[in-house]
């Protein structure tokens, strides 16, 4: 059974106790990122969600099984999931890796990067925090681009490369392939309140 996230609100430190930086990962797939991130970053503790519970399953028993407690594979929609998690201002990196391009407008909807997951992250990351997108569909990213320029509490910084000492499973295959990929880092501006 995948593990899912707890009922009602609740804090990443449920999750993962300890100390250090929270990193979190919307879509993880197949799992490489989060867990080359968690190698490559060991003061942080690292969290992910994916929405197939099969895929969450899989990655989850995987770092059990390698003995790896600073990370764990959720099963569940971040959507739903990201609202309930307290208190604010507890992340220090989101990724978002490739994510659904959902070609079709009328299911622009299922889109995970929008105004709404947006508004959740700006909530959780601390000021200074990062957000970084990755894709190799142009016009989503375009399309992330603008949302996240828009978007009052996000900053856009220079990015070329992927920083983050790990690369997702799409992320290799369009290096493999020759594909461009086109990555946006953004950084939480401090709150104005
Ligand atoms: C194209 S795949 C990329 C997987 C991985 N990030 C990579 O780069 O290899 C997009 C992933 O996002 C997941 N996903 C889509 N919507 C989601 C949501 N609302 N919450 C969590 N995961 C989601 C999909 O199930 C899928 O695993």
């Amino acid at each position: 059974m995948a593990r899912r996230a707890p009922e009602g609100p609740f804090d990443l430190a449920s999750l993962v106790p300890g100390s250090g930086p929270f990193e979190l990962e919307i879509g993880f797939g197949r799992g490489r990122f989060l867990m080359e991130r968690t190698a490559a970053a060991p003061d942080s503790r690292v969290v992910g969600i994916e929405i197939k519970a099969k895929w969450a399953h899989l990655v989850e028993e995987r770092r059990i099984r390698l003995g790896m407690d600073r990370v764990v594979a959720l099963a569940g929609d971040a959507r739903e999931i990201l609202p309930r998690i307290e208190p604010a201002s507890q992340l220090q990196r989101a990724f978002i890796h490739f994510p659904d391009p959902w070609w079709k407008q009328r299911h622009s909807k299922r889109r995970v990067v929008d105004a709404d997951v947006l508004d959740q992250l700006a909530r959780l990351l601390v000021p200074g925090g990062e957000l970084f997108v990755q894709t190799d569909v142009l016009h989503r990213f375009d399309d992330m681009r603008a949302q996240i320029v828009e978007h009052a509490a996000f900053e856009i910084v220079p990015c070329d490369a992927n920083p983050y000492g790990a690369r997702s499973n799409r992320e290799v295959r369009a290096d493999e392939d020759g594909l461009p990929v086109h990555r946006i880092l953004a950084h939480r501006r401090p709150s104005s309140a």
